[in-house]
């Protein structure tokens, strides 16, 4: 990065990390952003295994359609929504019931100033209340800031499933990582 734009982010960070943040449950109005900011991650080709893109409509259905133990949180800046959340549950099957896949989105200029790091602990905070006992993530080949947001949190790394899906033509790994919410 030559240095106008390494500044010009330098500071875009400094004003990220001195506003507060407000987390908050996400709404209908949200959809919009929620989808860019989707879209702005799965343009990274290593933060999931969807397609975009992703519109306001697509998104408000996507939320309405998401269970009581299924959801979405924004983090808002200002007035401006900076990153989602969202919990799933982890299977169908009743004996996994207490296991929840976690994602977080943060929007592409708000990236590295520790909103990732607030919303994936709020997760941690909110999940045994929605009957929760542990938070799975699936962290794609190369996403190195997804697999150290989740090491940070406290998770381990469980292994790694070889060629798990496809982005576009390509075969990718997908590495588990876990933390139990209340195991002695
Ligand atoms: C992954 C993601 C959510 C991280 O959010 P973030 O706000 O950038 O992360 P934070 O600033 O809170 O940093 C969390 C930790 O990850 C580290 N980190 C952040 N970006 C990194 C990178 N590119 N490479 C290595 N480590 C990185 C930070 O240093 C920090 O660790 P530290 O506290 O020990 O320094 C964000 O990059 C993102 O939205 N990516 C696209 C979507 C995605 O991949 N989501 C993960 C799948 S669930």
């Amino acid at each position: 990065m030559s240095a106008a734009p390494a500044m010009a982010r330098r500071s875009m960070l400094e004003r990220v990390s001195s506003c507060a943040r407000l987390i908050r449950r996400a709404e209908s109005r949200d959809a919009g952003v929620i989808g860019a900011i989707y879209d702005e991650a799965i343009a990274t080709g290593v933060a999931t295994f969807a397609a975009g893109p992703h519109d306001a409509a697509e998104r408000r259905e996507w939320l309405a359609a998401r269970g009581a133990r299924a959801p979405v949180w924004v983090m808002e800046q200002g007035d401006a929504v900076r990153a989602w959340s969202a919990l799933a549950p982890f299977s169908h099957r009743p004996w996994y019931d207490g296991v929840a896949e976690y994602t977080v989105y943060v929007a592409a200029d708000a990236r590295g100033a520790g909103l990732g790091g607030e919303m994936l602990t709020q997760l941690l905070h909110e999940a045994p209340a929605l009957g929760y006992w542990k938070l799975v993530g699936m962290i794609l080949q190369g996403n190195d800031a997804g697999l150290a947001l989740a090491l940070r949190a406290g998770f381990r790394e469980v292994g790694t499933h070889r060629a798990h899906g496809r982005v576009g033509d390509g075969w990718r790994d997908v590495t588990v990582v876990e933390r139990h919410l209340g195991a002695p």
